[in-house]
């Protein structure tokens, strides 16, 4: 491979990462895979993170899946070890104490819509494709679809994208949830960063709890969820950011955090 297979751009903090495999419309490939937990893993020892946005090289695509060629020839071991791979690196993405932006630009088919489901916002252009069309090739989503699509558009919705395979528009995307917004593709780069600057500039602890919170809760009953949101809240007390916030309000000026 000639281009690096992630690109990382670090403005202070706020860090873009981009998957670089145009000419095969991004598919994650072990490569890409590899780069990609290595980047994170990058990431996830600095103190000074504060957002991170995610995108795919090319106006054409996000990521198109799975590599199919690469997957074509393994066995069901080799295929449960690519699985793996993938599962613990989107794990990675989504465990980041900092807010993940998914920045959609086209299609975002198989491991790419997962990709998205591990990030805790996506944007989309208008023109932008969805689906899980594993089915379409005799399997079934392997990097968390299963899991995390009906967590996030309810059982309905998800049986119905992984069973039928079918592509979905922007359009039906943001009425089932699956992504934050959709906007027309000349804005979106703009209006991205702009939100995951804006994101970054949050209090870290409290973005990092409330992310820590709502991830941990949705696999817990309710009442274990209540109590593990109000430590966190409690937490949030024994830090800085609390007072900061607080006294700016009261002092009628901006919170410096
Ligand atoms: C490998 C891919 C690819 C993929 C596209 N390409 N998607 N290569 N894996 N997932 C390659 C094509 O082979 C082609 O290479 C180049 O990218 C451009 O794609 P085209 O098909 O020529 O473009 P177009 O006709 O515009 O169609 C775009 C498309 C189509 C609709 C997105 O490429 C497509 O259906 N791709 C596969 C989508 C898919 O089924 N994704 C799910 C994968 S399974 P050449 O060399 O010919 O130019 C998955 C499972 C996850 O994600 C879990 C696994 C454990």
């Amino acid at each position: 491979m000639s281009e690096k297979p992630i690109e990382v751009v670090d403005n202070g903090g706020i860090v873009r990462l981009t998957i670089t495999r145009p000419k095969a419309l991004n598919a994650l490939n072990s490569a890409v895979l590899e780069a990609l937990e290595a980047t994170l893993l990058e990431l996830e020892a600095r103190d000074d993170l504060r957002a991170v946005l995610i995108t795919g090289a090319g106006e054409k695509a996000f990521v198109a899946g799975a590599d199919i060629a690469e997957m074509r020839d393994k066995t069901p071991e080799q295929a449960r070890a690519f699985a793996q791979k993938a599962l613990k690196t989107f794990k990675r993405l989504e465990t980041l104490p900092v807010p993940v932006v998914a920045l959609v630009n086209g299609f975002c088919l198989g491991g790419g819509c997962e990709l998205a489901l591990a990030s805790d916002w996506a944007v989309a252009s208008d023109n932008a494709v969805f689906g899980q069309p594993e089915v379409l090739l005799g399997v079934i989503p392997g990097f968390g679809g299963t899991q995390r699509l009906p967590r996030r558009v309810g059982p309905a919705m998800a049986l119905d994208l992984v069973t039928t395979g079918r592509k979905i528009d922007a359009a039906e995307a943001l009425r089932i949830g699956l992504v934050n917004q959709v906007m027309p593709q000349a804005n979106l780069e703009a209006y991205a960063e702009e939100l995951t600057k804006q994101l970054g500039g949050n209090g870290p602890e409290a973005v990092r709890n409330a992310k820590q919170a709502v991830h941990d809760g949705q696999d817990q009953d309710l009442d274990s969820a209540l109590a593990l949101e109000t430590s966190l809240f409690a937490l949030g007390f024994a830090g800085a950011e609390q007072k900061e916030g607080m006294n700016a309000f009261l002092e009628k000026r901006k919170p410096n955090f």
